[in-house]
């Protein structure tokens, strides 16, 4: 993965929240209806979503590294998706935006069906506690909504630090119609401090965590 000039460490100290990142971040209540890829990104190139981008490290990577995909992160945490949407802002890169909201909203009122080549869902929180659990990801419905999205052919990557966690979501992913389980990504000794997938990786790799990956397609 590629070395950034950008710290992953970007405060968020803007004078206006709602404008003055447009178009990089913009909240899910500023896009009316079903977006429009080619409007959106301005070219009909694939489309793949970083559900849960937290402040973007992935994102960021992958809009560097593969210029001819369009890739929108979803965040629940303005704050964090801003941080993301300002290192794509800096360097003004066409191929990468970000959408404050709920996941579930988006994918359910914003995303054209089958449109997306690949989701990537990251280190997802795992909401172990009973009385947080409904704000868990990965569930029946989420799964749902991810075949609702995804192309046929297209791809579901997700990697957790969470042992039962990984089980819950291969759980779901395998018995699911719609996926048909393929071989995970090798893993790697990461180089450097951004020779990571995600922060988060890097936080709990650096604190010894071992990372359980899974990749699925849509059949
Ligand atoms: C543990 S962090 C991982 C962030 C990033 N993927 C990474 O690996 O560094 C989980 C992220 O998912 C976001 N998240 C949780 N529930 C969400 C939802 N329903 N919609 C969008 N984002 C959500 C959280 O705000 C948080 O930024």
């Amino acid at each position: 993965m590629m070395t950034s000039a950008v710290t992953d460490d970007e405060t968020d100290d803007s004078p206006d929240p709602r404008r003055d990142l447009f178009p990089y971040f913009r909240t899910v209540t500023d896009v009316s209806g079903v977006i429009e890829w080619t409007e959106f990104f301005g070219n009909d190139h694939p489309v793949e979503l970083d559900i849960g981008c937290g402040r973007g490290m992935y994102l960021f990577n992958a809009v560097t590294t593969q210029p001819d995909v369009n890739f929108l992160g979803l965040e629940l945490d303005y704050k964090e998706g801003r941080r993301g949407a300002r290192r794509l802002q800096k360097r003004q890169l066409p191929n990468g935006r970000v959408i404050g909201g709920d996941a579930r909203e988006i994918l359910q009122k914003r995303i054209q069906p089958h449109s997306v080549s690949k989701a990537h869902v990251y280190f997802p929180d795992p909401w172990w506690k009973r009385k947080h659990r409904k704000r868990r990801l990965f569930t029946d419905e989420f799964v749902v909504m991810l075949a609702n999205v995804v192309k046929p052919g297209g791809e579901v990557h997700s990697w957790t630090d969470v042992e039962d966690y990984f089980h819950v979501i291969a759980g779901l992913m395998n018995h699911a119609e719609w996926f048909t389980p393929l071989a995970p990504p090798e893993g790697h000794t990461p180089q450097h401090d951004m020779d990571y997938l995600t922060s988060f990786h890097r936080r709990r790799t650096q604190a010894g965590a071992p990372t359980f990956r899974g990749r699925w397609r849509r059949v």
